[in-house]
């Protein structure tokens, strides 16, 4: 079709970047809306409807906040495209009837929604499940730098969704550096041990009272995830080590995705019971009762990652048919020798400063057993997956794409 204007303008597109000039070079009328094509084959179908709803005015995409203002309820069978058009800059121009409304989209814009970057999984690396083969060490970050330089965040947070895991060094050995880190970051996600909680000692004696978390006490943590007694477990989760000084508390990771790839390949029975016998986790502490009923290998999220429950001091019940129980048992041993396999699982030591940052519903973490009441003090504060994921993409478009 031809151009119907004569002098180039500006259009703006109904979010807030601004988009590279990406000339439309074909338009051909549907039934139900336009099909776009560009010169190197790309290609977008767009239902009228959509474009009514993208309109920028006109009802639309409200100018101010660049968010939509239409009610499904308003769209009507009446509303039609009378035409489509190319302006001279290869933007897209309708013409609407029955109220003769005329819109124009950025083709640049359209042009992100032809190649994908509308997704949800877009302008974020693809996660790399990996093993200790893979990664035999966890990737470092300046601590410092990636609160002052927003390149340095980008390609942390890129590491943190990958590969789900990092460690930031030199940070300051003081209490609440933390809070620092998630004011550019994304808000805290709080739960009963407050927005920034302590993991140290409290107690040297079994069976004393001092604390309701296995956490504080010097016992051997094996790999687990935190909060699955939650319906949505904490995404993201960093431990700012501040002193270690005690005998033992290594510190290990390891990639629940590569666990269930292994188990997937390797023991399917196992994978099976796993992701769909369900468990009920539930947490002691006195004055709270949170409980959750879920899988281990948990996919009701709707990720292709699955959320990993496995936090067996707070495990507490099947919730399946006696007959499976066994078999679920089965299963839990063998996640859980796999998990503490060192084909798996990293192992290292927390000195003052390090930082380590882990993907909470998909990275297992744990500790060894350690002694020395106050040698060892760590603070950690969770920011769930949402936050990361926002920065990292704003970060990566404002920075100049995904650096990996
Ligand atoms: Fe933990």
């Amino acid at each position: 079709m031809n151009s119907s204007a004569d002098t180039p303008r500006q259009v703006m597109a109904p979010d807030f970047y601004s988009y590279e000039p990406s000339a439309i070079a074909d338009i051909t009328l549907t039934e139900t809306g336009v099909i776009l094509r560009w010169s190197d084959g790309a290609s977008l179908h767009c239902h009228r409807f959509w474009l009514r709803e993208n309109a920028l005015g006109l009802g639309g995409i409200d100018p101010a906040t660049r968010e939509g203002l239409l009610d499904p309820a308003e769209l009507s069978d009446d509303l039609a495209i009378a035409s489509a058009a190319m302006t001279v800059e290869g933007h897209l121009e309708i013409s609407w009837e029955p109220d003769h409304a005329l819109s124009c989209y950025h083709a640049g814009w359209l042009r992100h929604i032809a190649d994908g970057k509308h997704l949800a999984s877009s302008w974020v690396p693809v996660p790399a499940v990996w093993t200790t083969d893979d990664l035999p060490k966890l990737k470092t970050f300046d601590a410092r730098e990636v609160i002052a330089v927003p390149e340095k965040r980008a390609a942390m947070l890129n590491e943190l969704v990958l590969h789900g895991a990092c460690l930031l060094i030199r940070a300051p050995t003081e209490q609440g550096f933390l809070q620092d880190l998630a004011q550019v970051i994304g808000p805290l996600r709080d739960s009963n041990f407050g927005p920034l909680w302590d993991v140290r000692a409290d107690v040297t004696l079994a069976g004393d009272a001092k604390t309701n978390t296995t956490a504080n006490t010097g016992y051997r943590l094996g790999p687990h995830t935190d909060l699955p007694t939650r319906e949505i477990p904490p995404g993201f989760q960093f431990l700012h080590c501040l002193i270690n000084e005690a005998e033992g508390g290594s510190s290990t990771l390891t990639d629940g995705a590569a666990i269930v790839a292994e188990l997937r390949e390797s023991y399917p029975e196992d994978f099976e019971l796993l992701s769909t016998r369900r468990w009920v986790f539930f947490n002691r502490g006195p004055g709270i009762d949170h409980r959750w009923s879920a899988p281990i290998i948990d996919y009701s999220l709707g990720n292709t990652l699955p959320t990993i429950r496995a936090f067996y001091p707070v495990r507490a019940f099947p919730d399946m048919p006696d007959e499976d129980v066994d078999g679920a048992y089965k299963a839990l041993r063998r996640f859980h020798q796999l998990a503490d396999d060192p084909r798996f699982e990293l192992r290292f030591r927390l000195s003052a400063g390090d930082i380590m940052c882990f993907d909470n519903r998909r990275i297992l973490h744990g500790r060894d057993a350690f002694t020395g009441e106050g040698l060892r003090h760590l603070q950690g504060i969770y920011i769930d997956r949402d936050e990361i994921l926002s920065t990292a993409r704003a970060l990566n478009r404002e920075c100049g794409g995904v650096s990996i």
